[in-house]
């Protein structure tokens, strides 16, 4: 969604700020702009599109050589993508420009108020009422008056804000959408994504909410909207440049689909003491007590991170035998959700800053649940709101479609349904087995990467189809609903992710053909179903490329591809048969000519609800 990189220092803005708005590219956005301060005059340059246009429009502008900026990339939610909708907003008043990350939900009231004190609007936007806002605020102090304009909105911000009368000042200001400054010699970076400041320096803080920080060149003041001082915790950033760039690869999702080896590694790393056969997660050690006491489980997640909490589900039911469910914040949060004593709601996800799981967060908590949070991002917005966690460990992700993220998230739950098993019913022993298994996984998925080719030549072969089924059963339907999500989501074929048994119940209607159903086969307690599932297919003219265990020799004679994976037990299957789903979807995209990095109306972490 929305990005925001600000400069203030002794070098020339422009470059450090276009550059670090590529590196938020990922995140998803419709629009870009940029606003400099050179000398004493205010600049501004905005495009729709990406942010390659914007310097192109940028090429021989004068104007933008200054030493403090700011910029952004707009993902619309406040009027259409437009050159105006597109930030920065600027006041002519006092020469203010601001840039915006999240929603001001008052701002139809306060701009009825501005535009009776005289104000113009030029744009659609909540942000603009905003700017001006602060422009009506103004009295010649700037953070004074960027304090008093928050204390008159609702809703959510990450801002930047600069002005034509003070030269040497940045003023940002947060609440509820992620804001860091980074701090450089002589210079500071602002940026709503570390991604765009590791670069410069990796000492930084996060703001919290509430917190306005004035910046100069060479100092900071930290305060809150009353402007009570406040002391910043600053930390050590822990990402690698490496991380964040694609070293060779052709896309960061081709990269992070390679790298789930390592990331799975990293994950379990020193989380498995094998010799006791235990799980051991620092995070919830304080918290054994209440989950040897709980009833029940409630996963809450969007998107990809609901299908591992499914999965996450399937395990704790399976090998914890505690009741639980899964649930999409967004329906969880306002459908008055009937909490019992001792309830665990566990919110699953990778950027830890998505506002429907946030929101259902708020509202476990106040319904008095233990809050737990499987996050990627540390130091997140979910991550600081739970009681206790688990981080995925598993690095940075910045391909939109959520891959080692994913699996990440099911090694996490899995980490998470041993711990709570071996303090109720898992003897030790099993325990071993299950981590011995766990241990295997990244081996596995190696095995499972060299095929890659094959899996290209049967992507090949169907790529032209606009209708495709992904189908499984047990532990594997959460794999095939991801299986249809990432295909949709970077190649834009239709596609429908359900449980096997179900097809036959309406979607089977749909079969014509030649018309590609993806089938999880692999070995395990469903096998036989899965595979009189695959007959009704077939008989109706389907064609079907099946995922099956190593050794299965015999489904050859039942299906037209078959893209084969190592035996695994049930629980952890899933680490290993969504990753020739991703590639499928991956090769799709590129086949059909798709950005797979920069998917069409996707953004990697949304912040509205
Ligand atoms: C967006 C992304 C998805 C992601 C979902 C949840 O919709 O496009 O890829 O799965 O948000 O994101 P989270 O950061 O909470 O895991």
């Amino acid at each position: 969604m929305c990005g925001i990189v600000a400069y203030i220092g002794h070098r020339v803005a422009k470059p450090i700020l276009l550059e670090g708005l590529k590196r938020l590219e990922y995140r998803g956005y419709d629009s870009a702009g940029i606003a400099v301060l050179e000398g004493n005059k205010l600049n501004l340059c905005k495009a729709v599109g990406r942010v390659s246009m914007l310097e192109e429009k940028l090429e021989n502008k004068e104007g933008f050589d200054g030493s403090l900026g700011l910029c952004h990339t707009r993902w619309a939610t406040h009027g259409g993508v437009t050159d105006f909708n597109a930030h920065p907003h600027r006041d002519d008043r006092h020469g203010i420009a601001l840039v915006h990350n999240g929603i001001i939900e008052n701002y139809a009231a306060l701009k009825t108020y501005l535009q009776e004190k005289g104000h113009r609007f030029a744009s659609e936007t909540d942000t603009e009422v905003l700017a001006m806002l602060i422009s009506e605020l103004y009295e010649g102090d700037l953070e004074a008056a960027v304090q008093a304009a928050l204390r008159e909105v609702t809703g959510a911000y990450a801002i930047a804000v600069i002005c034509e009368k003070e030269p040497g000042t940045l003023v940002v200001a947060r609440k509820g959408s992620p804001l860091l400054v980074g701090i450089g010699n002589d210079e500071h970076v602002v940026a709503s994504d570390a991604a765009a400041i590791v670069a410069h320096t990796t000492q930084a803080f996060m703001l919290d909410d509430y917190n306005v920080v004035k910046i100069s060149k060479d100092g900071f003041r930290t305060s809150d909207i009353h402007n009570t001082p406040l002391t910043p915790k600053i930390t050590q950033l822990e990402i690698d440049l490496q991380e964040i760039e694609l070293g060779g690869y052709s896309h960061f999702m081709l990269k992070e689909i390679y790298e789930q080896p390592k990331a799975l590694r990293a994950c379990v790393s020193g989380r498995m003491d094998l010799r006791e056969g235990r799980v051991v997660l620092g995070g919830l050690t304080n918290f054994a007590k209440e989950l040897t006491k709980a009833r029940r489980v409630i996963l809450t997640a969007q998107g990809t991170a609901l299908h591992a909490a499914m999965i996450g589900r399937y395990m704790l039911e399976d090998l914890v035998k505690i009741p639980s469910t899964t649930e999409y914040a967004s329906e969880f949060r306002y459908r008055n959700p009937v909490i019992e004593e001792n309830t665990v709601v566990v919110a699953v996800s990778q950027s830890g800053e998505t506002a429907d799981t946030l929101a259902a967060l708020h509202e476990a908590k106040e319904r008095g649940a233990l809050a737990l949070g499987v996050i990627n991002v540390v130091g997140s917005t979910i991550a600081r709101e739970t009681d206790a966690g688990v981080y995925l460990r598993v690095g940075p992700e910045i391909g939109v479609a959520s891959t080692k993220a994913f699996t990440g998230q099911v090694a996490a739950l899995a980490l998470v349904t041993f711990f709570m098993a071996r303090k109720r019913l898992m003897s030790a022993d099993q325990c071993r087995e299950f981590m011995q298994e766990m241990e295997a996984i990244p081996g596995k998925i190696e095995r499972i990467l060299e095929l890659d080719s094959k899996i290209k030549s049967i992507t090949e072969k169907y790529v032209e189809r606009e209708n495709w089924l992904f189908l499984g059963r047990g532990y594997n339907y959460p794999t095939a609903l991801e299986g249809a999500l990432k295909l949709k989501e970077i190649s834009y074929i239709h596609a429908e992710g359900m449980p096997a048994a179900e097809m036959k119940h309406g979607p089977i209607a749909l079969i014509n053909e030649g018309m590609p159903a993806v089938f999880i086969a692999n070995r395990g307690r469903q096998y036989e179903k899965v595979m009189s599932n695959i007959q009704e297919v077939r008989s109706r003219g389907g064609h079907v490329i099946a995922v099956a265990t190593e050794g299965d020799n015999e489904i050859r004679k039942y299906v037209q591809d078959v893209m084969y994976i190592p035996d695994v037990c049930e629980p952890l299957s899933p680490l290993l048969a969504v990753v020739p789903l991703q590639l499928m979807a991956y090769h799709a995209a590129v086949l059909r000519g798709h950005d797979v990095d920069k998917p069409r109306n996707l953004a990697k972490s949304v912040t509205v609800e």
